[in-house]
């Protein structure tokens, strides 16, 4: 069978190439809160507008969600069933973005528990063959003196803490989201509100455009994923420019 190769011209310097490190095509497990969730969070948009085709994925968000509910109530070992399910096919990846609830008082969950469930998530992700990619919390969107308020500061650094310490991937949402929208100000990011006076929950066309940058932040650091991902030039340069999409 070696001798083929060589027999119809084949070089083997390309022939090993293109039969042994094709890269799957991706299946993305969106694990979060109502911030990824459908109606109102980046998810859904990510999955139907940067997703390459072949490619695919689920929307696990759940509105709400702690990172303590999120396994209490079944999701999380949905999310880990997924990928046992798809690994034969797909390279698996499970972004994980937990915080807006999981930071208030009545939460149950302290900062320290919050760091640990993460870890706990990500690892759990790899020995089921995945690959896990922690976020920073998107962005509110309510201003205070021209400036968005920074209220997911506590969780952010936590989660940067989490996924430095545990080698796991992580691209900083909350940071980009955070710039993105200060850059626009409050009146553009306003037409981005789920409903009026709603700063937290994404419209369609918000969810559009964050799960852009959500996209472009994890290509900016994983550039090995640019095979699975589809683009939108127009919109990433609207977004680097800091300009209202
Ligand atoms: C939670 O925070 C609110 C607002 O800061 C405060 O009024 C309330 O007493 C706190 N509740 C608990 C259980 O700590
Ligand atoms: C790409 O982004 C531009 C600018 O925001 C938008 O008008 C257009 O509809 C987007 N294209 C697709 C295919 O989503």
């Amino acid at each position: 069978m070696r001798l083929s190769l060589l027999t119809i011209g084949l070089p083997l310097t390309l022939a090993i190439p293109f039969s042994f490190l094709a890269a799957k095509p991706v299946y993305w497990l969106l694990a979060g809160d109502s911030t990824t969730a459908p109606a109102g969070g980046w998810g859904d948009a990510y999955l139907s507008t940067t997703v390459a085709l072949g490619s695919s994925g689920h929307n696990y968000g759940h509105s709400g969600a702690t990172t303590k509910s999120f396994r209490a109530g079944g999701d999380w070992a949905n999310v880990i069933e997924d990928i046992a399910t798809n690994k034969a096919k797909y390279d698996v990846y499970v972004t994980i973005q937990f915080g807006h609830n999981d930071q208030k008082n009545t939460s149950g969950v302290t900062v320290a528990q919050y760091k640990n469930n993460l870890a706990a998530f990500a690892s759990e992700v790899k020995t089921a063959g995945g690959v896990p990619i922690l976020l920073t919390p998107l962005t509110r969107r309510s201003f205070s003196g021209g400036k968005v308020i920074q209220n997911l500061a506590e969780q952010r650094t936590a989660t940067i803490a989490v996924a430095e310490a545990n080698f796991i991937k992580y691209a900083d949402l909350n940071i980009a989201s955070e710039d993105y929208v200060n850059s626009i100000g409050s009146a553009a990011a306003d037409k981005y509100n789920l409903a009026t006076g709603d700063r937290t929950h994404l419209n369609e066309w918000g969810s559009v455009v964050f799960s852009r940058i959500v996209s472009d932040i994890i290509l900016a650091k994983y550039s090995e994923l640019e095979y699975a991902v589809k683009k939108n030039e127009t919109l990433s340069a609207l977004i680097k420019a800091g300009k209202a999409a």
